[in-house]
């Protein structure tokens, strides 16, 4: 297969832009926000990069385009494939298994089957894409095989690849039936990149015990200390590299007058509310949307807290709509939000406003700013951005963030209101202790949360686990990356 001209390459399930089609039946690209777009368009540019993914939309063939600088390199994917390999495999299988089987994993083997089909097609495409000794960065649990396949067809190529959702326990990983191929598939990069320590640890034993391989036995660091996987002749690097976002931009968008005014007029619209909580997530099982409703429905029976002071806000972008156990989940929450605003809820004057649409950025950030506590409840989340986005969007230094121990995020936000999600007696105390903080105590909590977020964007991420990529692998040695 001949090189392309790329020196670098993303290959993403999705591209950076989605295809979308008018009610004329006309089509335009649609940028896809996001941290990790933001995070590598720059590095994209200034290297002549290239971004391989789908489009968004099934059956269509596209040849590269060059859209903002980028060249893009659509990824074509029929019908059935959106069906077997995406809403199958990825996120009825890979997903829910990565994510402690919050829902059983279905394992299916003509999903598998799609999924090692559209895995060898994102390597060709790469392969296609990527100039004589170019770096290539392969993102996230739809393209774990694209590694192996990749080094196959280009030797020549430094490839790395980056976890973005949890990787599990063991135990659970060893459900898997196709565990030994997933696991050879990642053994195709040069360095394996994890959120978490953990998952990077999770993974060196996997190594040893499935592929066969010796691996280094000491700890995993945070942007340290890196474990070695001996694979032949070739050592491949594991670390954790915890992902973060853009966060000098929100903090000054937050700022703007624009949106403090648009934050104050939230308020109002919602009838300027003593305490105001929020939730703002992808429709998801795993984000723990149904274990804050139930606190709130308990709290407001047991008198705890007032309606008519205390109202809740939840945003929830539509996601997986064709996956069964999404479109169960949507209307478990859909009742238990009715049943709430039935019992506690006026005329005119609900207690949960909920809205099921992605909101636009600026009017996010104005929520972020209006929100007295933000509740982040996953049940596991690799990282939760959002929680993140929060943080950076408080330089008044007011607000709350009560955050389930179970996201990656937990790891670096210690000063928030930290909460077992499966100990609901647990979620009402913090939930009440967040509405009620002394605002002294509050600020303090926030100036070292901001701290850490700051300090910690998502450039400082991408750029940690490129230089590690770009560094010789040294057996067994304990590589400092930061
Ligand atoms: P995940 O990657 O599982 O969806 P994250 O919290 O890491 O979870 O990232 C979600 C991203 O999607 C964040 O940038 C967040 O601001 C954005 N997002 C979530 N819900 C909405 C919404 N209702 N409207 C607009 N953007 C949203
Ligand atoms: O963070 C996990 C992830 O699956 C990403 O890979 C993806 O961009 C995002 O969530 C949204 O999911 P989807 O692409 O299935 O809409």
């Amino acid at each position: 297969m001949g090189a392309g001209a790329s020196e670098f390459v993303v290959v993403a399930n999705r591209l950076p832009v989605d295809l979308e089609t008018l009610p004329d039946g006309s089509t335009r690209w649609k940028r896809s926000p996001g941290g990790l777009v933001t995070a590598l368009e720059p590095i994209l540019r200034g290297k002549s990069g290239a971004w391989v993914g789908w489009p968004g939309v099934p059956d269509t063939d596209l040849g590269p385009i060059v859209e903002d600088g980028i060249e893009l390199h659509p990824v074509r994917l029929s019908s059935q494939e959106v069906a077997d390999y995406y809403e199958g495999f990825s996120n009825a299988t890979l997903w829910p298994l990565y994510h402690d089987v919050i829902v059983k994993p279905v394992y299916d083997r003509s999903w598998w089957n799609a999924y090692v089909e559209v895995n060898r097609r994102f390597a060709e495409a790469a392969s296609e894409a990527a100039a004589e000794g170019a770096t290539v960065w392969i993102q996230d649990y739809q393209l774990q095989l694209v590694p192996k396949m990749l080094r196959m067809l280009r030797p020549d190529l430094t490839i790395g690849f980056f976890l973005h959702i949890p990787f599990p326990p063991v135990e659970l990983f060893m459900q898997m039936p196709w565990r030994t191929e997933i696991v050879e598939g990642l053994l195709g990069a040069d360095l394996i990149g994890f959120h978490l320590p953990g998952g990077a640890q999770n993974f060196l034993y996997l190594a040893r015990r499935l592929a066969g391989q010796p691996t280094s036995r000491g700890n995993v660091g945070v942007r340290s200390k890196l474990g070695v996987v001996q694979v032949g002749f070739r050592n491949v690097r594991v670390g954790a590299f915890p992902i973060s976002i853009d966060s000098g931009k929100l903090d000054e968008l937050s700022r703007s007058k624009v949106v403090r005014d648009r934050a104050k007029q939230i308020r109002k619209e919602l009838g300027n509310p003593k305490r105001i909580m929020l939730g703002v997530d992808r429709l998801d099982y795993t984000k723990g949307i149904d274990v804050r409703l139930n606190a709130i429905r308990e709290l407001l029976e047991e008198g705890r807290i007032d309606p008519a002071e205390n109202i809740m806000v939840q945003l929830a972008t539509p996601s997986r709509e064709r996956v069964e156990s999404y479109i169960q989940m949507r209307g478990d929450i859909e009742q238990q939000v009715g049943r709430i605003n039935g019992e506690f809820g006026q005329v005119g004057r609900p207690v949960v406003h909920y809205l099921h649409r992605p909101i636009p950025r600026e009017e996010l950030v104005a929520f972020f700013v209006a929100a007295d506590v933000m509740l982040v409840t996953p049940l596991r989340d690799g990282m939760n951005l959002v929680a993140k986005e929060y943080v950076a969007c408080r330089s008044d230094l007011g607000g709350a963030l009560l955050l389930s121990e179970f996201t990656g995020a937990a790891a670096e936000l210690r000063q928030a209101y930290l909460t077992n999600p499966h100990d609901l007696d647990g979620v009402k105390d913090s939930m009440v202790e967040a509405l009620t903080q002394d605002r002294e105590a509050g600020r303090r909590r926030m100036r070292a949360l901001r701290r850490q977020v700051l300090a910690h964007d998502v450039d400082r991420w991408a750029k940690s686990f490129l230089s590690a990529l770009a560094r010789d692998s040294v057996a067994g040695s304990a590589l400092l990356v930061d």
